[in-house]
Parts: structure tokens; sequence; C-alpha cells
């Protein structure tokens, strides 16, 4: 009886303390809530209207429904950068557990702030880090922000060799320079969208230290117009400062980036290619590389060069690297 009592209390203790050991989906697992966004209070997503009316996009002949826009299976090409020899996977998917990948990352490998650009990194490299996903080796550090953890789903249900096609496909890609990257005081103010910034139209609040990445043309990006570019607010002074820490290691407070990711940081063998890229997506590498969230096969090489960075350091060296040509 005693016995069954003491267990029963220590099963109930053990239970309670594994509630309160997993944070509640509301509170922010990182102090960086613009580079992870998530929005505790957004209304589970609703099925898009079949209202039947076209949308269009810029320099598009063609038109599609919000339905057809929405499809992660069959994603809206709007110029045609899909082809007869494009992977399955990359413009389908696999019913039910894969999206297609040119959804997310959108057909011209561009990708989104909340997801990657995939355009041009090394197809070895693309292959290894869908690995990483699937084994668990590379997680986001914000478990709440939706889109890495899509990623994550998918990479499960995914195999080497299929992704291998993939990889192959968006490694031919070209990445174009496509965020404007201002340095500025101030912001607009921004609402959450399933882990992308919407600027509000008319607003404005100082920048503080934080970037705001965002569309230039909201409504053509959420049509997933892979031609849309985006506008990133970074701190004033940040680009001349991440500049330094880029090229010269700060004395000894990071590694020149260059010796692994090459001249003008535009790729080296297998190491990727950083110029140009979203800034968000750098500064959560980064942050996810120090925290061990990512520790792939390859992440220890970064090891030394993340180690002594503050947020306030990633903030300027992401600004810098952006701002140059891929
Ligand atoms: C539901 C949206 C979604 C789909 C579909 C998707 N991805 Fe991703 N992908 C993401 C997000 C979000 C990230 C960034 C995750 C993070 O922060 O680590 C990502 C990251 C990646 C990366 C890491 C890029 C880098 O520079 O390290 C690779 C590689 C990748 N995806 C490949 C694929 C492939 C291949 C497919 C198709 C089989 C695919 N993804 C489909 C959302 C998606
Ligand atoms: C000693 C080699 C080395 C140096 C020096 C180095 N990197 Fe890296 N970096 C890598 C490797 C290898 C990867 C891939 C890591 C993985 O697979 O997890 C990587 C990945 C990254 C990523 C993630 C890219 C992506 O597509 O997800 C970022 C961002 C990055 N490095 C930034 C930097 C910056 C900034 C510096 C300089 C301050 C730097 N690296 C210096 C080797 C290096």
């Amino acid at each position: 009886m005693k016995l069954r009592y003491c267990c029963a209390g220590a099963a109930a203790a053990f239970a309670t303390a594994a509630l309160f050991s997993q944070a509640p989906p509301s509170a922010p697992a990182t102090s960086l809530p613009w580079a992870f966004p998530f929005d505790p209070n957004a209304p589970k997503q609703a099925p898009p209207p079949d209202d039947k009316e076209l949308r269009h996009v810029p320099n598009s002949s063609k038109a599609f429904t919000q339905k057809q826009i929405t499809d992660g299976f069959n994603p809206p090409d709007w110029h045609q950068d899909f082809g007869p020899s494009t992977p399955q996977l990359v413009a389908h998917g696999r019913p039910q557990d894969i999206r297609a990948c040119g959804f997310c990352h959108l057909p011209n490998g561009q990708g989104r702030p909340e997801n990657a650009s995939l355009a041009g990194l090394p197809a070895a490299y693309i292959v290894a880090q869908v690995s990483d996903y699937r084994s668990g080796l590379r997680k986001s550090s914000e478990p709440n922000m939706g889109p890495p953890a899509n990623m994550l789903k998918l990479a499960q249900a995914s195999n080497d060799e299929e992704v291998t096609t993939a990889a192959e496909y968006f490694s031919k890609l070209k990445y174009k320079l496509w965020i404007k990257v201002v340095e500025s005081k101030t912001a607009p103010k921004y609402r959450i969208a399933t882990g992308m910034l919407v600027a509000i139209e008319g607003t404005s609040e100082p920048l503080g230290q934080r970037i705001v990445e965002t569309a230039q043309n909201i409504e053509a990006t959420e049509n997933r117009d892979d031609a849309s570019p985006f506008v990133a607010y970074v701190p004033v002074g940040s680009i001349k400062k991440g500049e330094a820490l880029v090229t010269t290691g700060g004395n000894g407070k990071t590694l020149r980036c260059s010796i692994c990711h090459g001249t003008d940081l535009k790729g080296l063998g297998n190491v990727p290619f950083l110029a140009g890229r979203s800034p968000s997506y750098l500064v959560r590498q980064l942050y996810d590389i120090k925290s061990g969230n990512r520790h792939g096969a390859w992440s220890p090489l970064m090891k030394e060069a993340v180690a002594k960075l503050t947020t306030d350091d990633m903030i300027d060296i992401a600004a810098y690297i952006s701002s140059r040509m891929p």
C-alpha cells in the first residue's frame, strides 16, 4: 500500500517535471524573434478560399487562383523556371509526405527569408544537409517556428537517392541578388505570417539591434512570385563592422570566412557560398551552429568561427554578407 502511494506520487512528480521541462508553444526559445519568427496566437491556417479569382504577378502572363498558389504539390511556376527535365520532387514532391521543394524554395531556388536559398549550392552539400535534418543533427533553435519544422518532417520522409536528383537541379541554378540591404535607424512594424515578416504599410519604429527583412511587393510574394525582391533593414554602421569581422577575423574573435567559403564568399568545393543570401537566414544558421542545434558532420569546421560571436556580431556579419554580390 505504502509502496503504491510512494510510486504513484513519484510517477506524478516525474510527469509534472516532464511537462515543465517542455516549453509551452507560446514561449520563444530564442531572444531573436525577428530572426526566428512565430506567432503564438496565429489561427490555424484556414484552407485558401476557392474563389476562382485569378491572381497575377508582374512580368508573367500566367494566372492562378489562390487555391492553386498554395498547392504545395503543384506550386505556381510564374516565370517558366520548370522544364521537362525538372525532377518530380522539385516540381511536385511526393503525394502525402513531401511537398515540392520548389514550393518553399521557389522554382528558381531563390528561397524566402523563412526557409533558405538553394540555387547554386553544391549538390553534395544539399544532400548532406537534408541527411542532417533527417537524422536530427540539424534542427532549428526555435522549434515553434513552422517552416523549419516542416523541413525536418519532409526530410524524414525522404531518402538520399531522391534528394540527389533535386540537389542536382538546384546546384545548376544561379542565385541572383534580390535583397536590398539598407542601413536605417527605423523599420516598418510587421505582423508574422508563417515565419515571414510582413511589413505593415505606413508604420515605422526604431530598428535597434535587429534585422527586419521583408518583401518589397507583399502581394507578389504572397502569390509565390520567385522574381519579387526583398529589402532588409540593418543597423547603421553594421555593414562596415561586419566587413571587418568577415575579412580580418576581428583580432581573433572569429576566422576569416574566405578561408573556407572562398574568395568574395562565393563558395569553395562543397562549402556553401554566402554572398548575397538572406540575412535572417544567415543569423539563424550562425545561432543554430553556435547553440549546437546544428551539429552535422561538417559543422565542427564552423566551431571556432562562431564560438565568440555575440548576437550583435552576427547581425553585423549578416548585414555585410547579404550586401555582397553572389
Ligand atoms: C515546407 C517548406 C519546405 C519544403 C517543401 C522544402 N523545404 Fe528545404 N527548407 C525549408 C526551411 C524552412 C529551411 C530552413 C531550415 C533551417 O532553418 O534550418 C530549409 C532548408 C533546406 C536546406 C538547407 C540549405 C542550406 O543552405 O543549408 C536544404 C539543402 C533544403 N532545405 C533542401 C530541400 C529539398 C531538397 C526539398 C525537397 C525535397 C526541400 N528542401 C523542401 C523549408 C522547406
Ligand atoms: C574552417 C572552415 C570555415 C570557416 C573559417 C568558416 N566557415 Fe562557415 N561553414 C563551413 C562549413 C564546412 C559549413 C557547413 C556546415 C555544416 O554542414 O553544418 C559552413 C556553414 C556556414 C553557414 C551556413 C550556410 C548555410 O547555407 O546554411 C554560415 C552562415 C557560415 N558558415 C558563415 C560563416 C562565417 C560568417 C564565417 C566567418 C566569420 C565562416 N562561416 C567561417 C566552414 C567554415
